[in-house]
């Protein structure tokens, strides 16, 4: 069974991607040919518009999803653009890509609510990740709520090719994490996003971090007040880091009243720091060789392209472009 991934480097990896995402990845690594994750710099190609931007997002997210334990042993890791071939799958996707179905995709019905010009690359966004899914016979993709629509969009995309040129994908299923599994930005409101300029990132400079969470929004309740830990945006925090133990405690100090949040934020920062100290020292081991990290990323790529040639060349033979 293969599962599959990418994640998009449009700036430094926060908190809610290393929960909601790159945890889930590192857990379901097993062995190179079973687990492939990748670098959606094409995709990123529809935000980014800095050619050095998004070399350095691409090198940096290689590195983070190194450092947070993605193993070249045990899964294939590579850049998007890599494979070339999933551009030419994308293409012919696209022509069985009913307009409708990608007029009702958020991200660019979300764009052309807010009266913002959207290109096309937007438009056919997800086309281009039902390509990446398609192109490796991906049997499971886990992913955030938010990416549920597009899982649907590559499986009726294979659905539909299947159906005029006789089997040749597989139907991938989503793994989806529950919207419980959404972490909350410092705003205390919305999710972290860097759309909301709320996040805190996983390798942030220790001292940035800390005083970030120090300015996380909390309430106005008094001291003295018992509070509710499970609609606490702070305590959602706080139990992301904590044991168990330690949460529960926590827990019943929320029930209690009588503390302030101060202390609450102390103890989560220096949670967060330990939390990710042995991740921040395998980064910097790896930053330090960076011959190595392309190199993992060109075996990444190698292994990547092997079988996508393979599935190319078979939906190619379906529509009679070979063969
Ligand atoms: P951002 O919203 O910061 O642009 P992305 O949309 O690039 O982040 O998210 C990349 C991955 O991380 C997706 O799989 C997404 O579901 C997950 N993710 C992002 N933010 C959160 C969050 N706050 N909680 C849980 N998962 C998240
Ligand atoms: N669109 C995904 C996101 O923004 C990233 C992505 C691109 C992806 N291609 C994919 C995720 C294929 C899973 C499978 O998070």
């Amino acid at each position: 069974m293969r599962v599959l991934s990418g994640i998009q480097p449009t700036g430094r990896f926060h908190w809610g991607n290393y929960f909601g995402a790159i945890r889930q990845y590192v857990a379901l690594q097993s062995h190179p040919d079973d687990a492939f994750y990748f670098i959606a710099n094409l995709h990123a190609l529809t935000t980014v518009r800095d050619a050095a931007v998004l070399r350095e997002y691409t090198y940096n997210a290689a590195l983070d999803l190194l450092g947070l334990g993605l193993d070249p042993g045990k899964a294939t890791l590579f850049v998007q653009s890599d494979v070339p071939e999933v551009s030419e799958l994308c293409w012919i996707l696209m022509t069985v890509a009913n307009m409708g179905l990608l007029e009702r995709c958020h991200a660019y019905k979300d764009k052309k609510a807010k009266g913002v010009a959207a290109d096309t690359g937007l438009f056919t966004y997800p086309v281009l990740m039902a390509a990446d899914i398609l192109l490796y016979d991906s049997d499971l993709v886990p992913v955030g709520e938010d990416q549920n629509q597009h899982i649907e969009v590559a499986r009726d995309l294979a659905g539909t090719f299947n159906h005029l040129f006789g089997e040749t994908f597989v139907l991938p299923k989503g793994y989806i994490l529950p919207d419980s599994a959404k972490v909350v930005g410092t705003d205390g409101e919305n999710k972290m996003s860097k759309s909301y300029n709320n996040t805190i990132e996983v390798f942030e400079d220790v001292g940035v971090m800390k005083k970030k969470v120090m300015r996380i929004t909390t309430d106005s309740r008094p001291v003295e007040m018992p509070k509710d830990p499970n609609t606490d945006p702070l305590y959602q925090l706080y139990s992301l880091f904590a044991s168990r133990e330690k949460a529960s405690e926590m827990a019943e100090l929320y029930r209690k009243g009588g503390f302030g949040y101060g202390m609450i934020k102390k103890e989560l920062a220096e949670l967060a720091a330990d939390y990710f100290a042995e991740a921040r020292e395998r980064r910097e081991v790896l930053a330090a060789q960076p011959e190595k990290v392309r190199e993992i990323l060109g075996d990444g790529a190698a292994r990547a392209r092997k079988k996508a040639a393979e599935v190319l060349l078979r939906a190619q033979t379906a529509c009679g472009i070979k063969g």
